[in-house]
């Protein structure tokens, strides 16, 4: 979507210039994605890249002829895995960066808890090892299975190649429980990372950008020979399932570990409130160049187990526990350009295209520009040299720019009004309340603009939603500009109209026999999909995982989640004060579930896709629990936990939590000083209990 000059305007020189820069530039795309599975670009961005690269190789064939980077990396080994469902999740974690988030931090724990300053609080403080995550079960004291983390619910079975690591034992020691599943890092050491590069250089094979990279590739091969010959270490910081828990505490747990033969981190400590945690921060960063491996901030965990458990999660971070990264790197270099992105809503985003820069071990060709004002404020131009700043796993973004450097007569960079992708109008829309105009301006094309379509499918293929295999970013704009796939429903009978058509997919370049059956297949797979992906994949605004897991919870179906959006289009109407009441959901998002099913447009595809694909119930959460799928409303005040901890733990069991009493009401618990919600659910008939009678009921 940026203009580059035109392919026929370049010399031969200059073609092999940029030959040259983007096969690099490609080549460390591919090892970030490949080996790491973390990609430094978006796949349009990545894309864009290769069709230029493409295009320049085939107007200049002497080019195609040439060695060339971009053309050594094979394709992802990611899909040839087995799938392991984690039966407790993987979860990621919160990040902090600065002292007094610490002291935040500490503060939300105790006022969650309610309890009160000088009430004693341990915390551990471990390094933050920069590996990748992994899962190993072990039934009667035996490896029997390892997983990555995927996508925290559901990773590929390494078993194979976890096996290989000298480090983690095949047999535990002493008296493991019958079920332990332990969690931790795989990571490689720097020296021998820098061994396997001089190898790897030696051998002419690719080199790998850092340890994580390395480690990950390395965890990741098809043939566990090649992982035995990798050196791979492990350090165990968690757990999954577990029979019987040997410990009480997380430090107590840690130390089990280690008594059963696992590799545990030696720098772990035990803290009492925010001020031993710093310091073992500032200790950590003080030796960091010096441990051998690299770390990139430290975690701190609630000590006491049964604490974690009330705490529980946010989403898909725990309340108990955070990482205090380290402070962010940074490094220099020139802007190359301003392009353009077009989102799924239409959102148009500025990304910078940088001259490729190493940051912190990690080559940096792109950086955020988050949005208009945010150029502006800085005066970013095309050509400038700018300051780029890298923190662990955020986008890099750019900090500063370097005015005396500035090119002779750069222009101030004038943000488009019109959709790179459709020309339409691009618009900043103008908040109701405030009056204020949006931050973001937006494509007004919606249905014409295509670039909105093709992010709506990528969205809906996504690793969190459909999570078509084979059905990658690349393939998705390829049927799109077809014209085979344009909504979501065209997936589901391109098999039957490719079967009719006599240009058959298979016959295309990237196809081949085998790999558009196994695509078939994969589409068949998830004609039946769980309701809460199929929600999210939707692409609804302001529908994210979590929200779409509590519309699947509260609604069960997706027939019941319509039939209630359909009626909330009116704001005043008891459908929208419904959506509004599910717990965490509330206005803006209630608005947002309205709008789309307002939408005839919506109507119509959905009512196409719903032919092709059958939403299944969510996999209930604690279904065994009395109060899963009951509505529960607190009132008055609570003396056993706080109102917050109240209604998570209440979710956690299965019951939704609302925040007014509705015909749809279940239970109220009332505590002292209950006053309308009281009145209102005696005279509804609704159950009313005391706090005591609750926690009886849900065996606390
Ligand atoms: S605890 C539920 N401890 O960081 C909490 N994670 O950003 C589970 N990580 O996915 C994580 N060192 O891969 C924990 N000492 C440590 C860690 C650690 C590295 C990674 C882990 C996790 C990621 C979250």
């Amino acid at each position: 979507m940026r203009t580059p000059a035109s392919i026929e305007s370049l010399s031969a020189d200059d073609a092999r210039a940029e030959h040259a820069r983007l096969g690099a530039e490609i080549a460390a795309h591919d090892i970030a994605y490949h080996q790491n599975d973390a990609p430094t670009v978006s796949d349009a961005e990545y894309d864009a890249l290769r069709r230029r690269f493409d295009a320049l190789e085939k107007a200049f064939p002497d080019l195609a002829r040439a060695a060339s980077p971009a053309r050594q990396v094979g394709a992802a080994p990611a899909q040839k895995f087995a799938k392991v469902r984690h039966v407790v999740p993987m979860l990621s974690l919160g990040n902090v960066f600065d002292e007094a988030e610490v002291e935040d931090f500490v503060e939300r724990v105790r006022r969650f808890l309610g309890m009160p300053a000088d009430a004693p609080l341990a915390f551990t403080a471990e390094p933050k090892i920069d590996g990748l995550s992994c899962s190993l079960r072990y039934e009667h004291g035996e490896l029997v299975q390892a997983a990555t983390r995927g996508d925290g619910f559901e990773g590929e079975d390494v078993t194979a190649n976890v096996r290989t690591v000298g480090e983690i034992p095949h047999k535990l020691r002493g008296h493991a429980p019958a079920v332990l599943e332990v969690r931790g890092e795989i990571y490689m050491t720097h020296a021998d990372f820098a061994a396997l590069n001089e190898r790897q250089a030696r051998e002419g094979d690719k080199l790998f950008a850092n340890p994580r990279n390395a480690a990950a590739g390395s965890l990741r091969q098809l043939d566990s020979a090649i992982t035995a010959g990798r050196p791979l270490h492990f350090f165990a910081y968690a757990w999954g399932e577990v029979s019987n828990m040997p410990a009480d505490t997380q430090h107590g747990m840690v130390e089990a570990f280690a008594k059963y033969g696992l590799p545990t981190n030696p720098r772990m400590k035990l803290c009492h409130g925010a001020r031993d945690m710093i310091a073992v921060f500032n200790a950590l960063g003080d030796d960091r160049a010096r441990l051998g491996y690299d770390i990139d901030g430290v975690v701190y965990k609630v000590d006491d187990l049964a604490l974690q458990a009330r705490l529980g999660f946010v989403s898909r971070a725990p309340r108990w526990a955070v990482a205090h990264k380290f402070p962010a790197e940074q490094a220099t270099t020139v802007l190359r350009d301003i392009e353009i992105q077009v989102g799924r809503t239409g959102a148009l985003t500025p990304v910078a295209k940088l001259e490729p820069v190493t940051v912190g071990g990690v080559v940096v060709s792109n950086a955020t520009l988050h949005n208009e004002d945010e150029i502006a404020r800085k005066d970013i131009r095309v050509g400038d040299t700018v300051v780029v700043q890298r923190a662990g796993d955020v986008i890099p973004q750019i900090v500063r720019v370097i005015e005396e450097r500035r090119p002779a007569h750069a222009p101030k960079y004038a943000f488009p009004h019109v959709c790179p992708a459709c020309g339409s109008a691009a618009i900043r829309e103008i908040d109701e309340k405030t009056g204020e105009a949006d931050v973001v301006r937006r494509c007004t094309g919606g249905l014409v603009c295509p670039a909105q379509a093709v992010e709506r499918l990528k969205h809906f293929c996504s690793r969190n939603a459909l999570d078509i295999e084979g059905l990658g970013d690349k393939q998705i704009e390829f049927f799109y500009e077809k014209g085979l796939v344009k909504t979501p429903a065209d997936i589901f009978t391109l098999e039957a109209r490719d079967k009719a058509s006599l240009t058959k997919i298979e016959n295309y370049d990237g196809f081949g026999k085998v790999s558009t059956r196994n695509l078939f297949a994969a589409i068949e797979a998830r004609r039946s999909v769980e309701l809460n992906r199929f929600i999210f994949a939707l692409g609804i605004r302001r529908i994210g995982e979590t929200n779409a897991r509590r519309l699947a919870r509260h609604f069960g179906d997706f027939a019941a989640l319509r039939a209630t959006a359909r009626a909330a289009a009116a704001p005043d109407s008891e459908a929208r004060a419904e959506i509004n009441n599910i717990g965490g959901v509330g206005d803006v998002v209630a608005e947002a579930v309205a709008d789309f099913f307002a939408e005839p447009h919506n109507e119509e595809v959905l009512d196409r896709l719903l032919e092709q694909v059958t939403p299944t119930p969510m996999e209930a959460i604690a279904t065994d629990s009395p109060v899963a799928g009951k509505t529960v409303v607190f009132t008055g005040a609570l003396e056993r936990m706080t109102r917050e901890e109240a209604k998570a733990r209440a979710e956690r069991l299965g019951a939704k939590v609302a925040g007014s009493v509705s015909k749809k009401t279940d239970i109220l618990v009332a505590g002292p000083g209950a006053g309308s919600k009281l009145a209102k659910a005696a005279e509804a008939g609704v159950r009313v209990m005391t706090e005591e009678e609750w926690l009886a009921l849900i065996g606390a």
